[in-house]
């Protein structure tokens, strides 16, 4: 016996806002999820994923058009899944991104929060990422539909969501910067004239795999290509992007000839310029080397920082763990109101950075350390560097593992500081450290206009 097909879904009116920049609409009694819509649109949906309890799809046709909408900026809306929320006005795009932290932490974690705080916009709402990664790819991609719309030609650009080996080609990206914008165009250009060839994904074959381009507020510009090797053609593309675009102050490349597009285990060779960016978050100076992580937003994040720092009560007795810390950035913002600050990171460059960061400053209270959370923060080092009144935590995406979350409520800090980027995995972390804290105040910051991520701020008080 056949599947049985699932007809295009005819004339259903989107009813809200949902996760994951998704719209709800409803058919036969089930949920469907489907971007690019808004709450009032009536539109035909073809089903893309169909589960027991909801269906996941994609609009193809409009009846009418929400009045909540606005004019998307950019060309590539809809297809691109990097701004999925570019048809929402602003403040719109804020409340929906406050009211999301309240459900996911009401659904997930079923925590009662004492203080809810307004959500902080952010200023500039376009141009405000200090970092991008393009891909290359042999095969272009210019809808979302069907196979038949793969282009023959290579593209540089970004994944189409959920399409490893696709890519889209992007004439101009409106979160970065204009600079950003001309070295992807440039490229483009040059290796398409000079057929420096695109990577193959399937077969391993080809050049040019990845470019990552970072600004600083400093106005310097990094440019780090990821290649399979460095060719006559390769060489003589950066020399020319170098001649082009003289604002480039560090040209870096990396050889990467595995399997995978991580570069995080590979040498990075600086080609021109100088090895670090040179930037600043509020009074402070940081240096960030190609592969550490560093804020994305660097404009709204002095405020995500001073309404961190508003929440807590930090004070000059003050013995502070910053978790997840990357280079430093949090841990050296609050090392001038307390003691001491440990901080811990995954990453040996990062660490490098935040104890040249602690220098250039010249803060000296606080040690860092390398190591994966769960094996690095232990009670021994408690033991060693003192026992944290307050512990700051900045996990990535998946949240925090089991046994950190555990060892928190052994060490039993009296604040604890969580900052997410993703309430969710948030939410469940809560509902683990509820046991003994009370979540006393929440406040989202948006860092990222636009799109649908959320960063949100708690404060916990032990109980
Ligand atoms: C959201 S970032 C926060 C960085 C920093 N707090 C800041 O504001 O710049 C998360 C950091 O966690 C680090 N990380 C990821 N997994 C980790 C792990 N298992 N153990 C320790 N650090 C980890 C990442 O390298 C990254 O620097």
């Amino acid at each position: 016996m056949g599947r049985k097909r699932i007809p295009e879904i005819k004339e259903v009116k989107i009813e809200k806002f949902a996760a994951e920049g998704k719209c709800i609409a409803r058919f036969e009694g089930k949920v469907i999820f489907v971007p690019y819509t808004a709450p009032g649109d009536v539109v035909d949906i073809r089903v893309v994923k169909k589960k027991k309890s909801y269906i996941e799809g994609r609009v193809t046709h409009f009846h009418q058009k929400s009045d909540q909408r606005q004019l998307a900026a950019c060309e590539h809306f809809g297809v691109c899944g990097g701004c999925k929320w570019q048809h929402i006005p602003y403040n719109l795009q804020l409340k929906q991104k406050q009211n999301q932290v309240e459900e996911q932490f009401e659904k997930i974690g079923r925590i009662k929060v004492e203080e809810q705080l307004p959500i902080i916009g952010a200023k500039d709402q376009f141009s405000y990422r200090n970092k991008v990664e393009f891909s290359f790819s042999h095969l272009g991609w210019i809808e979302d539909t069907s196979d038949e719309s793969i282009l023959k030609e290579p593209a540089v650009g970004f994944h189409v969501p959920g399409r490893f080996d696709k890519v889209l080609q992007i004439k101009k990206c409106h979160l970065v910067s204009d600079e950003i914008n001309a070295v992807l165009n440039l490229t483009e250009a040059y290796s398409k004239k000079h057929k420096i060839p695109y990577y193959k994904i399937r077969d391993h074959e080809g050049v040019l795999r990845n470019m990552i381009v970072r600004t600083s507020s400093n106005n310097e510009v990094m440019v780090i290509f990821s290649i399979t090797e460095l060719t006559v053609e390769m060489k003589s593309m950066l020399d020319y992007l170098l001649e082009q675009c003289t604002f480039i102050s560090s040209m870096n490349y990396v050889i990467n000839t595995k399997k995978n597009d991580t570069i995080f285990d590979l040498e990075v060779v600086n080609y021109y310029g100088t090895e670090v960016l040179n930037d600043k978050i509020g009074p402070l100076a940081y240096t960030v080397r190609p592969k550490s992580f560093f804020q994305t937003n660097r404009r709204q994040v002095q405020n995500l920082y001073e309404a961190a720092m508003q929440m807590a009560s930090f004070k000059s007795t003050d013995i502070v763990y910053d978790l997840y810390t990357g280079t430093g950035s949090i841990a050296l913002y609050m090392a001038r109101q307390v003691n001491k600050v440990v901080g811990i990171e995954i990453l040996p460059q990062a660490i490098e950075d935040a104890k040249e960061n602690a220098a250039i400053n010249g803060i000296n209270n606080c040690l860092f350390f390398v190591g994966d959370m769960k094996k690095a923060f232990t009670q021994e080092l408690i033991n060693e560097h003192g026992k944290p009144n307050l512990i700051i935590t900045d996990p990535p995406r998946n949240g925090m593992d089991k046994e950190v979350v555990e060892l928190i409520m052994h060490v039993k800090p009296a604040q604890v500081l969580y900052i997410s980027c993703n309430p969710a995995t948030q939410a469940r972390d809560l509902e683990r450290l509820s046991e003994q804290y009370t979540v006393e105040k929440s406040q989202a910051v948006d860092m990222f206009p636009n799109t649908h991520h959320i960063e949100n701020i708690v404060l916990l008080a032990l109980k």
